[in-house]
């Protein structure tokens, strides 16, 4: 099930986002007992981390049974300007009552190839048995050339079957190695959560609402969770038919 919502701006959306975020922490603390999640890169996420890390939020989380991953990440430490990680640890990670163990980064310093070893260790230690780790949330970009988490169009990456994938100089910038979650790990998500702004984004989107042959050239329509989000901002929608503004976004 893919559904788009329309929000006036990425203020908005984010607001909303975090409002998802927060019930399905709810949902899963209470089902499960712990909520497990995988975060993005890019610039549209931020705002989002913010919100999450206000007091308003940040009490509405129980933090200390939330496992935090990462869809993918580039080859680099840490600190890099780069990293995913530092995105999220700047703005979310290093304001909220997360325990260290449950925020497990993919080790860019390591280089690709081992940092995807060591992320399947993770996987299999924190899902056990699971012939599939199913992440509650698994919050999703979309690139300007429709990628999604590392996953680029055109390359073999895209029919990996393996949980954790290596990618060498990927077709992407920056020009930088990078580790990232398959598909058959991204599609078996419990909420799948794409955060798409900007105009330079309305063209894919339009596709991708309209045309079922979108997922055969960009990766992120070929993402499909057992529910998968679609929150753009007024700007990526301008105008597209059949998208409901402002459904109720219960998950
Ligand atoms: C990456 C990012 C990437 C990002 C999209 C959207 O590691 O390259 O995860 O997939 O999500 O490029 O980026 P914006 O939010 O900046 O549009």
């Amino acid at each position: 099930m893919v559904d788009f919502h329309v929000y006036a701006d990425t203020e908005e959306l984010s607001q909303a986002a975090a409002r998802l975020f927060a019930d399905l922490s709810h949902k899963a603390h209470d089902l499960r007992g712990r909520f497990i999640v995988a975060l993005s890169g890019g610039s549209t996420p931020r705002r989002l981390f913010e919100i999450l890390a206000t007091p308003q939020f940040a009490e509405m989380i129980q933090w200390d049974s939330v496992v935090v991953f990462w869809g993918d990440d580039r080859a680099v430490g840490p600190d890099h300007e780069w990293s995913n990680y530092k995105l999220a640890h700047e703005s979310l990670l290093a304001h909220v009552p997360i325990p260290k163990e449950y925020i497990v980064r993919i080790r860019g310093e390591l280089g690709a190839a081992k940092a995807a070893e060591v992320m399947l260790e993770e996987l299999r230690h924190v899902f056990g048995d699971e012939s599939l780790p199913r992440f509650d949330l698994i919050i999703q970009g979309m690139g300007g050339d429709g990628h999604t988490a590392s996953l680029f169009p055109g390359t073999d990456d895209l029919n990996a079957t393996d949980w954790v994938v290596p990618v060498f100089d990927p077709p992407a910038d920056p020009k930088v190695d990078r580790v990232t979650l398959s598909f058959p790990v991204l599609n078996q998500a419990r909420v799948a959560l794409f955060l798409a702004a900007g105009a330079d984004k309305r063209d894919k989107i339009s596709e991708i609402m309209n045309d079922p042959s979108a997922s055969e050239r960009y990766p992120a329509a070929r993402l499909e969770a057992e529910k998968t989000f679609w929150y753009v901002d007024e700007a990526a929608f301008a105008g597209l038919s059949g998208v409901e503004k402002n459904p109720s976004n219960t998950a």
